[in-house]
């Protein structure tokens, strides 16, 4: 990935604002083709280029959107408003969107954030289970009502686009975006993505399908950026291809998605973002894509053997519409100006691209919505409705791997040692994407990551109404009854996950699971074990000594709802979205466990 660099910049005071003549006489418009042609016909070659560049927050003033009639900006990674607050980014995307109101034409602007699991860049927002929870869940309905209420928590704090979903179908667990995947089917995938997609389209945020395409089958040590199978070679057959991955996009095309962006990676060597018949015949030609086509950050770069005016040249004529070139937009904008002088891209090249931006736009209602005027921060955030909502999709996703002597449900009433590294910490449970762009743990911040509940207060709640008690003290073990241990993987995002051991000790997990499992086994207690992490992990050496085990997987800012199912008061539903292999050094030959593997307490 491109070095997020961070420059800080000034917000501006946002004041309120008036309708422009464009603006008042496009509202009145219902026929979308015939308005974005006659916008496209008003515009003059710099307005049309500005659109077709996304700047990041951090590296452009709202005067720049002015300026460059840029089409949208992102607000990506590691870069939150120094006061991570709704105010703080109702005034950010404010003072752009007002930016953007003030052009000659008026051309309202998108402001894209990678919402992939609630609105997670912002403090006290919901933070949803990561995809491959929902993968287990495997509810269509929970989609939609987490899809909806991630739209609000959008739309309060003024972001309009979200970078989701991840349509990946992941086929290496050692890939460390596999939890971005709702897992390895493509079945799977397609009956989440729907509903996802219609939800936050609905409550007025554009969604974007990604990466387009494959970027699930990358082999390890094929990676970029210096990373191992991250951003790396999909090295499989057309028909493949066709059967593995392409449906996923089908699908979210007959859904309407507004876009799709394009994967770092490459298919038979050549990089997806200068595939021009992965995406200007496969997907707008035979797919009928009518939506926009986005680049991912900085992605241009890795055109090999190419300088940077034959990269934007090739990604554009591949059929990129929108260039998220976050740090060097300006570079590209006078790039773009330049292949347009010398005849390299196209004009009908750039009225395709800036017609399907605008489009998108005038469907969304954005010309309509009036100008942006500054929207009070009444929409609350992180409200009770929608945690219920993550509560749900936590019980739902766990999977059950193994229960012996039902060990599970606990009583309520027992004496439990809870301990190990993930039992008590919000931005382990979160992962990446929370926050900041590779996510946190508490022990980091001081205090809890973001707003939430932990797996042990959900311990707490339950025994504390029931007459049971939770001790943390190892030393307390002669009087319980059995031991919680919690293990998990620390935080990662992207290419920095990547990770081949995926062994319980080494890799992405955290460093403590070995003493806490030691530990745990010392006292003799019967022990169930508790995996947070973002995909499966080797445990076929240790499991023998564990009497339940149970894969949470990310499940977000409400942990505590985890123990409502151990307890008892829901039985487990999740199903493995992903086939539990231990890849290094075992020799096996049978996974571990099956894809669609997940026990019930109560049979
Ligand atoms: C990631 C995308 C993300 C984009 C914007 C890239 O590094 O690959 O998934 O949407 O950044 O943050």
């Amino acid at each position: 990935m491109f070095k997020r660099v961070g420059v800080i910049i000034l917000i501006c005071i946002l004041s309120f604002s008036t309708i422009n003549a464009d603006q008042a006489a496009n509202s009145t418009g219902t026929d979308i083709d015939a308005r974005v042609k006659a916008l496209v016909e008003k515009m003059t070659i710099d307005e049309k280029l500005g659109q077709m560049v996304m700047a990041d927050k951090q590296s452009a003033r709202p005067e720049d959107v002015t300026e460059y009639f840029l089409g949208a900006i992102v607000s990506s990674g590691e870069r939150m408003p120094n006061r991570n607050s709704q105010e703080a980014w109702l005034e950010v995307s404010g003072s752009f969107k007002k930016a953007a109101s003030s052009t000659r034409l008026g051309i309202p602007l998108l402001c894209g954030i990678d919402a992939v699991h609630g609105q997670n860049s912002v403090y006290g927002a919901v933070v949803y289970p990561h995809n491959i929870g929902l993968g287990a869940a495997a509810d269509p309905q929970l989609m939609y009502e987490l899809g909806q209420a991630t739209a609000k928590e959008m739309l309060a704090t003024g972001y309009n686009w979200n970078f989701a979903p991840c349509v990946a179908v992941a086929k290496d667990a050692s890939w460390g975006r596999t939890y971005e995947s709702y897992g390895e089917n493509t079945q799977l995938v397609n009956t989440l993505l729907v509903p996802y997609i219609k939800a936050i389209q609905e409550n007025g945020v554009a969604a974007a399908a990604k990466h387009y395409i494959a970027d699930g089958a990358t082999a390890w040590g094929t990676g970029d950026s210096g990373y191992q199978i991250d951003q790396g070679n999909a090295a499989i057959s057309e028909e493949e291809l066709r059967k593995t991955h392409l449906p996923s996009y089908q699908e979210a095309v007959k859904a309407g998605v507004k876009t799709i962006m394009v994967s770092y990676s490459s298919w038979n060597g050549l990089k997806n973002h200068e595939n021009q018949y992965l995406i200007q015949t496969v997907l707008k030609g035979e797919l009928g894509f009518r939506g926009f086509v986005v680049s991912d950050y900085e992605a241009v770069h890795q055109l090999k053997n190419k300088d940077f005016y034959e990269q934007i040249v090739a990604t554009v004529n591949a059929g990129v519409d929108m260039l998220m070139n976050g740090m060097s937009w300006q570079y590209t904008i006078g790039t773009l100006q330049e292949a347009v002088r010398r005849g390299d891209i196209k004009h009908e090249r750039i009225d395709d691209a800036v017609g399907r931006i605008l489009r998108v736009k005038l469907e969304m209602g954005l010309f309509d919505e009036g100008i942006m005027v500054r929207q009070p921060a009444t929409q609350q955030l992180g409200g009770a409705e929608y945690r219920r909502i993550a509560e749900k999709a936590v019980r739902e996703s766990l999977v059950l791997l193994k229960n012996v002597n039902n060990i599970l449900p606990l009583k309520k009433n027992a004496k439990l040692l809870v301990m190990g590294p993930a039992a008590n910490d919000v931005g382990v449970q979160c992962g990446g994407w929370t926050l900041s762009h590779s996510g946190g743990t508490d022990k980091e911040s001081g205090s809890k990551w973001t707003k939430g509940t932990t797996i042990l207060e959900g311990f707490k709640r339950v025994a504390e109404v029931n007459g049971g008690i939770i001790t943390t003290d190892v030393k307390e073990a002669k009087y319980a009854e059995a031991v919680v241990v919690v293990i998990g993987e620390r935080p990662y995002v992207e290419g920095h996950g990547d990770d081949r051991q995926l062994g319980m000790y080494d890799g992405t997990a955290l460093e403590e699971n070995r003493q806490a499992i030691e530990a745990a086994k010392a006292t003799g207690l019967p022990m169930v074990v508790v995996i947070v992490s973002g995909r499966p992990r080797n445990i076929s050496q240790e499991m023998g000594a564990w009497a339940a085990v149970v894969e949470a997987w990310l499940p977000g800012s409400e942990g505590g709802a985890v123990a409502d199912v151990l307890y008892g008061n829901y039985d487990f539903t999740g199903k493995l979205p992903v086939t539990w292999t231990d890849i290094q050094g075992s020799g096996k030959t049978q996974p571990t466990f099956p894809y669609g593997f997940g026990l019930k307490m109560n049979k």
